[in-house]
């Protein structure tokens, strides 16, 4: 069964604060993508890439990637992520059964937390990778007084990778389009969501970080440190 991976890498990382696209900052000797790259491509499930990317970065990622990359499509993304992604799908063959969408922002990939969302896609419209959340809840009030304490039980922090058939995800994609709801999705299983569909969650390690500060890209960075000796394989 044919899988594409969207790779979004498209976010201006405003909040990083490097002048630059988060993406391609360096991280632990190359450009962070690069990491998500290696990691679709080890997991021996997903038969190509399409990198989406600032516009204006589309020869700079091509560098980057090298003769590494010499698979992977790359692409210009929108003004929000869940316009990346449309770009991206957009691109994607009619006869690709399964599309992976994964946040190059979240570094710590593995090879096997790629293949148990896809196994875990048999049976459902999409599969998510996600973390139960330990921290206690508090929602806002005025002041930043605590208007509430939120029930933490069952609820799960989205991460990606995340998994679709690749016909539910377009639907959803379009659904979310004609409601003019689209650029709101902060992830594309919400879309899924939305359209009605099923989507599974798959336990995953709490390495896979998403990089949004710098402390992040230093946390990432002795994390991608130690990978060879400490980190779970998943
Ligand atoms: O901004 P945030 O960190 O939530 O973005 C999550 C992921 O979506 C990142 O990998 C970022 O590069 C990507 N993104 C994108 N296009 C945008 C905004 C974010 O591809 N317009």
């Amino acid at each position: 069964m044919s899988t594409t991976a969207i790779l979004l890498a498209a976010g201006s990382g405003v909040r990083m604060g490097a002048g630059m696209p988060k993406a391609l900052l360096p991280l632990a000797g190359r450009p962070m993508l690069m990491w998500s790259v290696d990691a679709l491509a080890a997991s021996d499930v997903v038969d190509e890439v399409v990198l989406v990317v600032p516009r204006g970065h589309l020869r700079e990622t091509q560098m980057a990637l090298g003769r590494a990359g010499s698979g992977a499509r790359v692409v210009s993304g929108g003004a929000s992520r869940a316009e990346s992604v449309t770009r991206g799908l957009g691109t994607v063959p009619d006869d690709v059964e399964r599309v992976v969408v994964h946040d190059a922002a979240r570094p710590l990939l593995t090879p096997a937390l790629v293949r148990s969302v896809i196994e875990a896609l048999q049976g459902f419209d999409g599969a998510i990778a996600a973390a139960p959340v330990s921290d206690t809840l508090k929602r806002q009030g005025d002041d930043l007084a605590i208007a509430e304490t939120v029930d933490r039980t069952g609820l799960w922090a989205a991460q990606t990778p995340q998994v679709f058939w690749t016909e539910v995800l377009r639907r959803a994609v379009a659904r979310a389009q004609a409601a003019g709801s689209l650029a709101l999705a902060t992830d594309c299983a919400s879309l899924v969501e939305a359209a009605g569909g099923t989507v599974r969650l798959v336990p995953a390690a709490a390495q896979n970080l998403k990089v949004t500060t710098p402390t992040d890209l230093e946390r990432a960075e002795w994390l991608l440190g130690r990978a060879d000796d400490a980190l779970p394989e998943c």
